[in-house]
């Protein structure tokens, strides 16, 4: 069987064809300029995170963040979300209907850190909280807890000031561990998941919250989230 070489001469040919070389130029351009934009974003939010945590450091002696992880949606799952929910594949259409192009992950030590960050991070006047999902009130039903926030943020541009999307997730190191490990078991090829599978993790979920919980506990007790007396 002929299997056809889509990286070959013959599409990098039709692709070099001079009507079509400008427009896929242009198309290029402009898509890597969103993703240009929505970088950005995440720079500006992760230097927020980063002075908050700087400022909590100095007066608590104690960093509140474990780690920020930031990552860009990729072209492939940008277009298999928009084709999924049957949205135009166009750059308009990514920026109105896609909150997640844009991505920050902030793992905290405890989850009083969680939204006290949160609360901080809210209340700055140049963020704009457009939803908010609160898994750790309310966990999934399989287990997974982390507070959602979508947020939109400016950044300043040579002649304009551009309004981006920017998924934040905030959770503890016991909800990361347990998020990371789910989902490489999950996204296991060629394995499905028993409902005896689905149980263990849930119960899994129930240790890392009790973990959470009686960590909070020590904290309290060893005076950690007192604002005063450090
Ligand atoms: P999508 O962004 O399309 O997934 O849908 P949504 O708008 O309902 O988003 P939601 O806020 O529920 O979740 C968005 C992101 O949170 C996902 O892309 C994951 O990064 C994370 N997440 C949500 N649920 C789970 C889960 O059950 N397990 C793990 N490991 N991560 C999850
Ligand atoms: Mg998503």
């Amino acid at each position: 069987m002929e299997v056809k070489d889509i990286t070959g001469l013959e599409s990098i040919q039709e692709l070099f064809q001079e009507d079509s070389l400008e427009l896929v130029d242009l198309a290029v351009h402009n898509y890597m300029r969103l993703m240009t934009y929505y970088r950005c974003a995440i720079k500006e939010i992760e230097t927020k995170f980063n002075v908050l945590n700087e400022e909590f450091s100095l007066q608590y002696d104690r960093n509140p963040i474990n780690a920020i992880k930031s990552r860009l949606k990729r072209p492939k799952s940008i277009q298999k979300k928009l084709t999924m929910r049957h949205l135009p594949p166009t750059l308009e259409s990514i920026e109105e209907n896609l909150n997640d192009v844009a991505g920050i992950r902030v793992v905290c030590s405890f989850v009083e850190d969680v939204y006290a960050l949160a609360e901080s991070l809210l209340s700055q006047d140049d963020i704009r909280l457009l939803e908010k999902k609160d898994y750790i009130a309310s966990p999934k039903k399989n287990g997974y807890r982390s507070l959602h926030l979508i947020v939109e943020i400016p950044i300043f541009l040579a002649y304009e000031k551009r309004n981006m999307k920017v998924e934040i997730q905030l959770r503890t190191i016991a909800m990361d561990c347990w998020a990371d490990l789910e989902h490489q078991l999950r996204y296991k090829k060629d394995s499905d998941f028993t409902e005896e599978m689905d149980e263990k993790l849930s119960y899994c979920a129930q240790l890392c919250a009790c973990l959470d919980g009686q960590m909070s506990d020590l904290g309290a007790k060893v005076g950690i989230f007192n604002k005063e007396g450090q």
